[in-house]
């Protein structure tokens, strides 16, 4: 009911809607309208009561709850529900946990900490509360696994996309999974793949975004940034999720309906801080130095090698670095 509650106040900012009105329409007692809209203020709602005229809705952009995810997914046609947890592990890990109960779905978690985040190479991924936003998407698709590759460009490519849209931060994308501003990471993709050799179960697309971090630690200052580091401004997370996810459905469904790929490509190209550059290439102990040429059609690294020779570059266990070592 909270969230019918919500949707109703969303819907008529503009005005002011009557108690009355909103129990008839929802079939409730005024009494019942009345305990919502006090819960809702104690959560940081603000909404202005006027006895003659009704309830009004002033402010929630930075509220995300389990209505808001759950208003979000109303309006989504690729997931089926959207899970708020104030605290977890790792989403990527708590999606795996669920999938058997939610068998057939589409399914995408927020938590605002995380106590284990996971990095990609087995980093670890700071996640406190109030900091960042930390979100993973559980899809399911009768793709076959060698095409998950472009997955994380997919959602490399919306990712700068949103930040476009919601804000005057020039980003570029590392290829394959960091998202940069002024030279330092802002946002960075881990991407898991639970499969068969030719069936893919799931794949699980998690994101975590530097939001508002005021300092990072020692070693990371010279790696990492936040939007609030960059800008002094706070970016809604709700916003971002609301952005992202009609960005990332129509690039994905674009690709699973009709092998588009051709403006994730295009995008991935154009914001691509690595292109015609020469670049340290780092595989395990061993570093060699490379020129990135481009993108294949697949969303791999296309570079000129030591030899001279043209290469292509797989995701996995992977690295890249200024040719001194800079973070690029
Ligand atoms: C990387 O750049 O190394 C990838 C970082 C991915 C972090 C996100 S936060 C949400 C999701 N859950 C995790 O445990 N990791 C990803």
């Amino acid at each position: 009911m909270k969230k019918e509650v919500l949707k109703l106040l969303k819907d008529h900012q503009q005005t002011y809607f009557s108690g009355a009105k909103i129990s008839e329409k929802l079939g409730v007692s005024r009494t019942a309208i009345w305990k919502v809209i006090n819960k809702l203020k104690k959560e940081g709602y603000t909404i202005e009561s006027v006895s003659s005229k009704g309830y009004r809705l002033i402010e929630d952009k930075e509220i995300v709850n389990q209505e808001e995810i759950d208003l979000i997914i109303d309006e989504n046609n690729l997931f089926s529900k959207g899970i708020y947890l104030e605290t977890v592990g790792s989403t990527n890990d708590y999606l795996k946990k669920v999938s058997v109960e939610y068998a057939d779905e589409n399914i995408m978690v927020i938590s605002d900490e995380q106590v284990k985040g996971k990095g990609r190479l087995g980093r670890h991924w700071a996640s406190k509360a109030g900091e960042g936003l930390y979100m993973s998407y559980l899809l399911r698709t009768h793709l076959r696994p060698e095409k998950m590759a472009i997955m994380t460009q997919i959602v490399a490519a919306s990712i700068v996309k949103t930040f476009e849209a919601l804000s005057d931060v020039s980003v570029g994308i590392k290829w394959p999974n960091d998202i940069i501003v002024n030279h330092k990471k802002i946002c960075g993709i881990l991407t898991e793949l639970d499969a068969e050799l030719n069936r893919v179960h799931y794949i699980i697309l998690g994101i975590g975004v530097n939001l508002h971090q005021k300092e990072f630690p020692e070693e990371l200052e010279k790696k990492a940034t936040s939007y609030y580091l960059e800008t002094g401004k706070r970016l809604s997370r709700k916003a971002f999720i609301e952005e992202f996810l009609t960005v990332f459905t129509r690039y994905y469904t674009l690709f699973v309906e009709k092998g588009d790929l051709q403006e994730v490509l295009r995008v991935c190209t154009e914001y691509s801080v690595l292109m015609e550059k020469k670049v340290r290439l780092i595989q395990g102990n061993k570093a060699r130095e490379v020129f990135v040429k481009g993108l294949n059609d697949q969303g791999q690294l296309v570079v000129k090698n030591e030899k001279n020779e043209e290469e292509v570059i797989f995701f996995g266990e992977i690295s890249i670095r200024g040719i001194d070592n800079e973070y690029i």
